[in-house]
């Protein structure tokens, strides 16, 4: 008999015919008469009520199915008698592919904390949160995808391993076949990277907007989604080492279209949650988060509030709100910062124009010498869910402000070749992935919506 999905039987039941259905048993209860065994088998949030006649089998046999076991199940499809589900399966033959010791398996009953199911990581998939994570993170990469086909965007990919750090900021990770332990040193005496693999200093990309821009100057509309990777030590609730980022790179587009591009796609892709994704939805929402759908609802209705890193400013200094931290102009603005002014608006808010000196080198400078034009957009719960400017496309101006910033020169120089053939206005924008599926799903920690999460000291799994 060929096998079905649950999901495919219960998006169209059809009573009466016989199934087969492969998945893992999540409870068992019944008595002498009756048993009913609840099987999941990951394609949707939902379980299917297995109804076995005990008389039918063998005790040896029974005995082996326990919450966790894994099992093959033959049955006609009929009506349930039960207020949970539609359908159910009378069994008539059982197959057991694997036991899961009643004694050790780790996921026994539900009530797990998240913290400890970050432990056994390899297993956690098995609950209903983590289906329903997975399920939806696997929606919101597809409806990446389809968002931007759909408008004619090419999908580039571009380098994990790069020798620059397009946000300048320090934090990589280096890549290297040289012996640690015994490192190659010039006659002063520094790591002789030209001993290296690629015969220079390479690390694990931050982000890959610079070769993207490289492309969106020739095929004009392009996005790359690809890992990114931080050595940042910020153990944080929304900082992973290892992250993906979802990042449009658009010629001939400047900083308002940009504004625009972002906006439509993140009520896109929340819109795309709720149209595909309600069963998990549903599920997250009564045991996590009470808020979750109607916080989904109102940023796809709402329109963003767009104002200036400056106004940012005089309102949290007008707000009459105790900060920890002080509102000066020219600083980053704080986690509480970000959370007041989202909430001061009720909508997710789009800041721009933010002082130069704390955004990348790469950014257009504005007339006023002072800012650039970067747009930071807000979430609600989230704070900074994208990054992005308008790209500074003077050849004078970008080669000026590599030097201010004491950049490597040197090897941005097929960046910089870009702004003396054909240079055009361009932007784009940085979507961290796991900051959206956070958002969506309603969960308090990024651990808990990527598979295995990589953070300082955790890369076990
Ligand atoms: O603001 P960021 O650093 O911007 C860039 O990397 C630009 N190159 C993007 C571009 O213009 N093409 O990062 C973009 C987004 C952030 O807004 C945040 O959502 C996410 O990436 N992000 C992280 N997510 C998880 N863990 C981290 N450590 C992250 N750092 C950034
Ligand atoms: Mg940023």
């Amino acid at each position: 008999m060929k096998r079905k999905l649950i999901r495919e039987i219960f998006t169209s039941p059809e009573t009466g015919s016989d199934v087969n259905i492969k998945g893992w048993v999540r409870t068992r209860r019944g008595n002498k008469n009756v048993q009913f065994i609840a099987l999941n088998d990951g394609s949707t949030i939902h379980n299917m009520q297995c109804v076995v006649n005990p008389n039918d089998f063998s005790e040896d046999l029974l005995k082996l199915i326990t919450t966790g076991s894994a099992l093959s199940v033959n049955g006609t499809l009929t009506e349930s008698k039960g207020q949970e589900q539609p359908v159910e399966i009378q069994v008539k033959e059982l197959e057991v592919y694997g036991t899961a010791d009643a004694d050790k398996y780790p996921l026994q009953k539900k009530g797990h904390t998240l913290e400890f199911l970050r432990e056994i990581a390899h297993l956690r998939p098995r609950t209903n949160t983590f289906g329903a994570v997975f399920r939806i993170r696997h929606a919101l990469a597809f409806a990446i995808h389809k968002f931007f086909n759909d408008r004619n965007f090419y999908y580039i990919h571009t380098p994990i391993i790069t020798a620059s750090d397009a946000e300048g900021a320090g934090e990589m990770f280096h890549v290297t076949t040289l012996d640690l332990h015994n490192v190659p040193r010039t006659p002063e005496g520094k790591v002789d990277f030209k001993k290296d693999f690629f015969e220079r200093e390479t690390n694990l990309t931050v982000s890959g907007q610079l070769e993207g821009e490289l492309a969106a100057l020739a095929l004009g509309l392009i996005y790359t989604f690809g890992p990114t990777f931080r050595a940042e030590n910020s153990n944080t609730p929304r900082h992973l080492a290892e992250f993906w980022m979802i990042e449009p790179e658009m010629a001939f587009y400047d900083i308002h279209d940009n504004m625009d591009l972002a906006e439509e796609m993140l009520k896109y892709l929340v819109k795309y949650a709720l149209d595909n994704c309600m069963d998990d939805l549903q599920f997250l929402n009564k045991m996590y988060d009470k808020e979750l759908i109607d916080r989904l609802q109102s940023v796809v209705a709402v329109p963003f509030k767009r104002i200036t890193y400056t106004e940012g400013i005089e309102l949290l200094q007008h707000s009459g709100e105790k900060f920890e931290f002080p509102v000066t102009w020219g600083t980053d603005l704080q986690k509480e910062h970000e959370n007041w002014l989202v909430a001061h608006f009720n909508a997710p808010v789009i800041i721009t124009d933010y002082p130069k000196d704390i955004k990348a080198f790469y950014m257009k400078q504005n007339n006023d010498g002072k800012t650039v034009r970067a747009m930071d957009i807000l979430f609600p719960w989230i704070g900074e869910i994208i990054g992005g400017s308008q790209r500074e496309e003077n050849y004078d101006k970008l080669l000026n402000r590599i030097r201010e910033m004491k950049m490597p020169e040197d090897g941005l120089w097929w960046y910089l070749e870009t702004r003396k053939y054909g240079t055009v206005p361009h932007a784009g924008f940085g979507l961290g992935f796991e900051r959206l599926v956070l958002f969506v799903t309603g969960m308090t920690n990024i651990r808990d919506v990527i598979p295995f999460p990589r953070t300082p000291g955790n890369a076990e799994f």
